[in-house]
């Protein structure tokens, strides 16, 4: 797959949320409108050593798995710039939308939960690629989705609801996946860690009580009625995976093992999550 280098590209604004100061908005020409805008994700290096993190693997592999499963997400291509390799999140936010982060809309706790999600999106709808469903029916998608990939980072300034100028409010489609799926490991950390005990030691650490990102899923799902999410992941097959792994450019052999086997894994954790 042709990666696109987009030096050239000219840097729009500034993302002042998030963690990573070299996070930007480009976009192909300067007189680009806003729904061709790009957000900059540059891949960051791992801790004490000069690998890469895959965090723009995880981006884009998950985002192609949400597709998958049916979930409004954010496209996301991988990019080059300036010699760096990163992704590009496409602007789900154009004008006349705005972004509420989840943070601003729930009681101010030191952790997330679930029934105050559900009330804050009571008012909120579906996106318009989920027709039938609630915007917490979408959401515990998110979560179902975050229990495959291993997303322990689905805090409350990663989902957001959009407003427009008419005061219609839509929960924004997933982002910022690039923790999930083991991104910040060493390939020598990959080798050597059990995959069963990374699967089962993802936890939902930004939520009350927080149990495994099944349980966690598993709980979000009971709060709907009949949802399509966990079977959606039971039902992909391997090789729809690997072909997005396959496409990856720059992920070594061990690296491209453990997420497939993570992947595995985890669909068959999920898959206990169908209904009979
Ligand atoms: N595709 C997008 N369209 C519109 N807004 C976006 C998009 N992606 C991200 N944002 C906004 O930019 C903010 C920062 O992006 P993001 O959450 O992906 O990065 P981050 O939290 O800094 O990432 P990381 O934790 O991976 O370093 C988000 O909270 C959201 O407000
Ligand atoms: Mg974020």
């Amino acid at each position: 797959m042709d990666i696109e280098d987009v030096s050239s590209w000219p840097a729009m604004q500034r993302e002042a949320e998030g963690q990573d100061a070299r996070k930007t908005w480009l976009a192909p020409s300067p007189a680009a409108p806003h729904d061709e805008w790009w957000l900059w994700k540059p891949s960051l290096p791992t801790k004490g050593s000069a690998e890469r993190r895959l965090t723009h693997i995880a981006e884009y592999a998950t985002a192609q798995l949400a597709r998958i499963m049916g979930l409004p997400v954010a496209e996301c291509r991988l990019a080059t710039r300036d010699g760096e390799i990163g992704i590009l999140s496409h602007n789900f936010c154009p004008p006349p939308f705005s972004l509420t982060h989840g943070a601003a809309l729930l009681p101010q706790r030191k952790h997330q939960r679930l029934r105050d999600i559900e009330e804050a999106l009571t008012a909120v709808a579906a996106p318009v690629s989920c027709p039938g469903l609630s915007a917490f029916d979408v959401f515990a998608g998110y979560l179902v989705l975050d229990a495959w990939v291993a997303n322990t980072d689905r805090h409350e300034r990663n989902w957001a609801v959009l407003e427009d100028l008419d005061g219609a409010h839509v929960l924004a489609p997933t982002f910022d996946h690039g923790s999930a799926l083991g991104s910040g490991l060493t390939d020598a950390r990959r080798e050597s860690r059990s995959i069963p005990d990374f699967c089962s030691g993802g936890k939902a650490t930004r939520y009350e009580d927080a149990g495994s990102l099944l349980d966690l899923a598993q709980s979000a799902l009971e709060r709907c009625d009949s949802l399509p999410w966990a079977e959606r992941v039971a039902s992909t097959r391997r090789e729809e995976w690997q072909a997005i792994l396959d496409s990856s450019e720059g992920l070594s052999q061990v690296a491209r093992t453990f997420i497939d086997n993570v992947l595995a894994t985890n669909q068959e954790r999920v898959s206990e999550l169908c209904r009979p």
